[in-house]
């Protein structure tokens, strides 16, 4: 029988986990693949939530994540960890995916063992090297040692050809998967394929216990620079919100990061209309994007999901690596200005027009066929 294509599939975050699950299993439908999936667990429950919903059992779980862990002990935990499997599997290629450390430190490592490394979710940019921070940085860097770029759009694909990425050119690497010269593809956003796979479920949200007399505003933030001050900013802003609308009321699942802990619940804990609960598995939280009236973010993954269903978004930054949601319309980026966020759901909820000019459904980050692409492109790499 012909030989596989060992692919290590490595991913350590919710997000990771959520974008890369469709990637594992239709390289698990393919026969010309040995997918091997490894998880750093950068984060533990929140990973483990993802993993049980799709149904992956990782070959190797790092198991690395400490509480309030930093970027230096994280990244080097993450080199020295690989190295060891990388040398013991030789991979024909490794998968990562986005901008974490999990995603720039498993490139480095695999780039350090002389192993074909492709990058999923490429070429995103803000051009702001402290926004976000630090994943701008993270990917750019991952982009440079990767070998094949999987853009999602077409203004990733451009980002990575004006960062000097050259079509047609080896960059030198230790295989000959470039042969045909082609390193950079556009193929859609995999959250996508996640999304139509999960959103069909049928969800039963009523343990949230949310009023149907109230109008549901969705909340998430966990941005590393919006940590202290701006995430204060953002917490005074809904109770501001909430006071002033007394048909609304707000659900924030809170990240687990105890520094988005500490100043949630210090600021917004027991006020009434506001409902603190913990991160929700992938279908549940789904069904209440969905569900929502509005929804107020920071959250990459979510950017692109709420588009395509049709509930208003409002980002809580000041840029974005996303910008075709906000060029479309459905997207509107309000930073962490406490009268900006305000003033802007309060339009939203008074003003018909206004809501309807922002609630339509868009997709411009995929069809639900990224992984097929992904897989088909590796295929064709490794002549088979
Ligand atoms: C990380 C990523 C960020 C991504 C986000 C998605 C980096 C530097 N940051 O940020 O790009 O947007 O994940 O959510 O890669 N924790 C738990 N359990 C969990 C997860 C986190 O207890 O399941 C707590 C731990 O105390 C952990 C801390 O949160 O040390 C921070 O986790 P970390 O992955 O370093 O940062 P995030 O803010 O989650
Ligand atoms: N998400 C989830 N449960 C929650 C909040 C978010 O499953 O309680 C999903 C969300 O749909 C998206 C992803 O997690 O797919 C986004 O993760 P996060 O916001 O933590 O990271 P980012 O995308 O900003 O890197």
């Amino acid at each position: 029988m012909d030989k596989k294509i060992k692919t290590a599939v490595i991913f350590g975050t919710r997000p990771e986990a959520i974008k890369m699950a469709p990637l594992v299993l239709e390289l698990k439908r393919c026969s010309e693949f040995e997918p091997v999936v490894i998880v750093t667990a950068q984060h533990r429950q929140m990973l483990d939530q993802v993993l049980d919903l799709f149904n992956i059992t990782p070959d190797f779980d790092l198991n690395l994540m400490k509480p309030n862990q930093n970027l230096w002990g994280l990244t080097s935990d993450i080199l020295l960890e690989t190295k060891k499997i990388f040398e013991e599997i030789k991979p024909d290629i490794v998968l990562m995916h986005g901008d974490t450390t999990t995603a720039f430190a498993s490139a480095l490592s695999a780039f350090y063992a002389r192993v074909p490394v492709g990058h999923v979710e490429a070429g995103l940019r803000t051009f702001n090297k402290d926004y976000p921070f630090p994943e701008e940085i993270n990917r750019v860097l991952a982009d440079a040692v990767s070998d094949l770029h999987f853009a999602p759009t077409e203004g990733s694909v451009q980002n990575l050809l004006n960062s000097g990425i050259k079509e047609g050119v080896s960059n030198g690497g230790p295989d000959s998967i470039y042969e045909d010269g082609r390193r950079i593809y556009k193929t859609g956003n995999t959250v996508i394929d996640a999304l139509l796979y999960t959103v069909e479920k049928n969800v039963d949200l009523s343990y949230l216990r949310l009023s149907s007399d109230l109008k549901t505003v969705l909340l998430t933030s966990h941005r590393r620079e919006n940590f202290g001050r701006p995430l204060e900013n953002i917490c005074d802003a809904i109770l501001d919100i909430v006071r002033e609308n007394e048909d609304i009321e707000v659900v924030y699942p809170v990240h687990l990061n105890p520094n988005v802990r500490n100043t949630v619940f210090k600021k917004l804990d027991k006020v009434d209309r506001i409902k603190l609960i913990e991160p929700l598995d992938y279908a549940p939280f789904c069904a209440l994007m969905k569900h929502a009236h509005i929804i107020l973010t920071d959250s990459g993954g979510v950017q692109e999901e709420a588009p395509s269903l049709g509930v208003p978004v409002l980002v809580l930054r000041d840029e974005t690596e996303r910008p075709e949601a906000v060029e479309s319309g459905c997207v509107k980026l309000v930073g962490t200005d406490r009268e900006k966020i305000k003033s802007t759901v309060n339009k939203l909820l008074s003003d018909e027009e206004f809501y309807n000019s922002m609630k339509m459904a868009v997709n411009p980050y995929g069809d639900g066929l990224a992984s097929k692409r992904i897989a088909n492109i590796i295929k064709t790499k490794f002549n088979k």
